[in-house]
């Protein structure tokens, strides 16, 4: 009998609407929530992001590859979204390999491919945020990195000055933000100085004060309080 070989591909959901149920399935057995709510998340992929992408295997006889057409397993699964003030970045969530086929070398190769994914779009940095596995994408070449804003989600609808104003760096964007669109009216008469800022909350995680970093040691925290990690990674 001859041998069987797999080829893996990594392919965004939005091309492969039939996978939806599956991909819910995959997120719901890791992370739970309500099937109706990962289906309405899962269901916003798209190439303008957020963008869901899936690892998938074929399997078939090694010295036939066209043979192999059958149906494809659903290895695993990123999601992708554009980060505010950094063009160039990509920030990544809900990576999660099927329980089955953890530990053999599939989460190394849908992050790899990630990479690839984003580099050939233009992307040069990866950003995430962990609970726990922090060894993981150590290991596979994130370092500790600052808290960043993800956008959640960019309608189609949303004005082109706005994208913009997401694109741009971030002191851009504000003085941008703060250009005058009327003629300018007299300032009011001085008010007294504002109370100092209260903490900066970023979109996942507060910053909280004093404390140093290490793969072992956050000062961050996420909305319920609970220690996390922010990592990136040049691609
Ligand atoms: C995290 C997860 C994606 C890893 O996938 P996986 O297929 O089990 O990982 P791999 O087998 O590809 O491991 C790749 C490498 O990382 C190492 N590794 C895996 N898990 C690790 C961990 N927790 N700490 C340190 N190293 C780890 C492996 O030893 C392997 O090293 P090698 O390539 O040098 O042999 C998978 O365990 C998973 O889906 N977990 C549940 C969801 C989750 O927690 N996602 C992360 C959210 S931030």
């Amino acid at each position: 009998m001859g041998s069987v070989s797999e080829e893996l591909s990594l392919v965004p959901l939005h091309r492969r609407p039939e996978l939806l149920e599956a991909c819910a399935e995959l997120l719901g057995e890791e992370w739970g929530k309500s099937r109706a709510s990962r289906l309405h998340r899962l269901q916003r992929s798209s190439d303008a992001f957020p963008a869901c992408l899936l690892l998938l295997r074929s399997q078939g006889p090694a010295e036939a590859p066209a043979a192999r057409e059958g149906p494809c397993q659903l290895v695993g699964h990123v999601r992708l979204s554009r980060v505010v003030g950094r063009p160039r970045d990509l920030f990544v969530e809900s990576v999660v390999v099927a329980r089955a086929l953890r530990g053999q070398g599939y989460g190394r190769r849908l992050m790899e491919a990630t990479e690839r994914w984003a580099r050939a779009r233009g992307f040069g940095c990866l950003r995430l945020t962990t609970h726990d596995k922090q060894h993981f994408y150590a290991h596979l070449g994130f370092v500790l990195g600052e808290p960043v804003q993800s956008v959640a989600f960019l309608s189609p609808a949303v004005p082109a000055e706005v994208l913009r104003l997401f694109s741009a760096p971030l002191g851009a964007a504000t003085a941008a933000a703060a250009r005058p669109r009327v003629p300018a009216i007299p300032p009011p008469p001085a008010a007294p100085p504002p109370p100092p800022p209260p903490p900066v909350i970023w979109a996942r995680g507060v910053l909280a004060d004093g404390v140093g970093q290490s793969l072992l040691e956050t000062p961050h925290r996420d909305a319920k309080g609970l220690p996390i990690f922010w990592m990136k990674k040049d691609i």
